[in-house]
């Protein structure tokens, strides 16, 4: 039966990775989103949104940084306990920031088990395939649930080519499907592929049995991610990805409203008389006689 007004629908259970897995089965596919501060996650929540990635990305959408290499493990920490504070139902990945995993086993797992212990996260996610195989086991081995991220990866985007779309050649393609079953096979709860053409990346989803996401890798995966700044026109900077669909444009809308702001304020129209404290006539009377006492 279908939820009425006289029946409000239940409140969602928690989306766990057995839902994620279930859905995979069922071929229904998983909406995921950035977010980075408590009223975007309560907003994400009364949409329905699966799953939320508090993803590094936070340090080019909200602080600034030309990318993501600056963010540290506190930044991280600070954006996913606001983000679990608001998040009630939706699973929610913790990424883990530039130098936060590569150089150790050790460090991999204490920086992870932060985030899962400080921040209250779902899962971590790390970018790398292969070379950061032993990374996803050491932290899987630890019980924490990873998503391996590879195709573009922005950590590594010096090295591997700057922002481009990956897998368009053989060559490519086989290092991709390499990457993934090697993160498969150390224990990756998720896989996500960035910036991949859809048939490529379809065949990587097709080759293995964990959930396989997509951000910019068309629709033969089991779940969509976008950048939330991307999608609701928020993001101030020159990077504009081609599979990034724009749902609103709230960066016109905010500068908008303040720009009326600024002409209200300078042209006295605010506050108006609604937005005043009212006083009793009598009060008022006595304060003003008090001023004229004090001046004498
Ligand atoms: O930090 C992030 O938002 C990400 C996505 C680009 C996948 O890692």
């Amino acid at each position: 039966m279908s939820a009425t007004a006289a029946t409000p629908a239940a409140p969602r259970k928690k989306v766990t990775i057995g839902a994620l897995r279930s859905m995979k089965a069922k071929g229904i596919p998983a909406s995921y989103i950035t977010a980075y501060d408590y009223p975007t996650a309560c907003f994400a929540e009364a949409a329905g949104i699966d799953m939320i990635l508090v993803g590094d990305s936070g340090g080019m959408t909200m602080l600034g940084y030309k990318n993501t290499l600056p963010v540290t493990m506190d930044e991280m920490l600070h954006f996913t306990k606001a983000v679990c504070r608001g998040a009630k139902t939706a699973f929610v990945v913790g990424d883990m920031p530039f130098m936060s995993y590569q150089t150790s086993n050790e460090v991999a797992q204490i920086n992870a088990g932060r985030l899962i212990a400080e921040a209250g996260c779902d899962c971590v996610k790390l970018e790398g395939g292969r070379k950061m195989a032993e990374r996803v086991r050491a932290i899987a081995d630890a019980g924490i649930a990873v998503m391996g991220h590879i195709g573009l990866t922005p950590q590594s985007l010096s090295a591997a080519g700057g922002y481009r779309v990956y897998g368009k050649t053989r060559a490519e393609f086989e290092s991709i499907l390499e990457d993934a079953l090697a993160l498969e096979q150390a224990g990756a709860s998720f896989v996500l592929l960035e910036a991949i053409p859809e048939e490529p990346a379809g065949y990587v989803r097709d080759a293995l049995k964990v959930p396989v996401y997509g951000i910019g890798a068309g629709r033969r995966v089991d779940g969509q991610l976008l950048i939330l700044h991307d999608m609701i026109g928020a993001f101030v900077g020159d990077i504009a990805p081609k599979f990034a669909k724009r749902y609103a444009n709230v960066g016109q809308v905010v500068t908008q409203a303040l720009t009326e702001y600024v002409r209200d304020v300078k042209g006295g129209q605010f506050p108006a008389a609604e937005h005043l404290y009212p006083i009793e006539p009598d009060e008022a009377a006595k304060i003003r006689a008090y001023l004229e006492q004090r001046t004498k």
